[in-house]
């Protein structure tokens, strides 16, 4: 096995060069693939065989692209891309499957093994660096992906740190608003932007004195100017996310209410963005439902009788309606249903 740094054009998301991991038993199709990559800038390592390139993936990982020979004594291409992909810290690394001319059942079996591309023999270079292009190009897209998710974790960790109440409440709502926001018949990316704003929807709260988010006596007016503050500040914070402009409204939005008596803006009804409704509804159920230091978690049926009391003040009538009408798919499932039917008589004036 062998290392042979690129440098040059090839730089990727994080200013070193792209490093691509090369196994092929044939000495001279390497030679070929590693001249063609390296002129190209790109950090190239070298395997024989299956067994060597599994050797340089647990060694020199990670890479940012494998390209491997279909037909490889021992461990072969297939083999190798199986076991990359069963892995997860290679899950998502692209894999182009170099096969014989016309093999068939090769691509079929790469594309059952999990390749995201093929290169067939005999190949042209400009048709061999075009995939390599592509192929870093959806690595580079999922690293700037994973690199926000990373920041929105951290954040929502942040916040959690600071405001005991809001213990393991940040992911688990994500979840509840997201299954909430594909009942809607959201779009996908709404959908996603609906998770991050509820798993961040009180990062404002870091802009909110401890002493006034811990405070064990009753909040003077003052101090409860001070905590409205958060959706403001928190839209202010996720704004620069890739989302931003999606997740923003829904963060400042969380605290409005359907009868236009919530803050900051005083919004009702349609005005309030999607989001943040669907927001509001999921925060005040896990919170009702949940214990918390000061008070047991409520029954489901006595938080779904209370969103369907609230149903068209405090909340928007018909997500309510949908909520219950499907809470089976939020809480236990059992309680749920028998809870739900319930609740669903309780909603239906607000509804209708
Ligand atoms: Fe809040």
């Amino acid at each position: 096995m062998t290392d042979t740094g690129g440098q040059g054009p090839a730089a990727g998301v994080t200013g070193r060069p792209e490093r691509i991991l090369l196994a092929d038993d044939d000495a001279a199709v390497r030679a070929l693939l590693r001249t063609l990559m390296i002129g190209e800038g790109y950090a190239v390592t070298e395997a024989p065989n299956g067994r060597a390139a599994l050797a340089a993936l647990a060694e020199h990982g990670p890479f940012d692209l494998l390209v491997l020979d279909v037909r490889m004594p021992g461990r072969d291409g297939l083999e190798v891309t199986r076991r990359v992909r069963a892995d997860p810290t290679t899950a998502l690394t692209p894999v182009i499957l170099v096969t014989g001319g016309g093999a068939l059942e090769d691509k079929i079996a790469g594309l059952d093994a999990g390749a995201t591309d093929f290169l067939t023999k005999p190949f042209e270079a400009p048709e061999l660096l075009a995939r390599v292009r592509a192929a870093l190009r959806m690595k580079a897209a999922i690293d700037r992906l994973e690199s926000t998710q990373g920041v929105l974790v951290a954040l929502a960790n942040a916040v959690e740190a600071k405001d005991p109440s809001t213990e393991h409440h940040c992911d688990r709502l994500g979840g509840l608003a997201m299954t909430l926001g594909r009942l809607a018949r959201l779009d996908a990316e709404a959908v996603e932007a609906i998770g991050y704003g509820a798993a961040l929807h009180d990062i404002g709260k870091i802009g909110v004195a401890e002493t006034i988010l811990r405070k064990p006596a009753r909040l003077t007016d003052a101090e409860w100017a001070e905590i409205r503050r958060h959706p403001e500040i928190g839209a202010r914070i996720v704004r620069p996310l890739r989302l931003g402009a999606i997740v923003a409204p829904v963060v400042r939005g969380h605290h409005e209410r359907w009868d236009g008596h919530g803050y900051p803006d005083g919004l009702r009804h349609e005005q309030i963005p999607i989001g943040a409704r669907i927001v509001a509804l999921v925060d005040a159920f896990d919170a009702m439902t949940h214990e918390r230091p000061y008070r047991e978690g409520m029954p489901i049926d006595a938080a779904l009788a209370e969103l369907a009391r609230e149903a068209g003040r405090q909340f928007d009538p018909a997500l309510a309606a949908l909520f219950i009408e499907h809470c089976a798919a939020f809480g236990a499932p059992d309680e749920a249903a028998a809870a739900g039917a319930f609740a669903r008589g309780l909603v239906g004036a607000a509804v209708r």
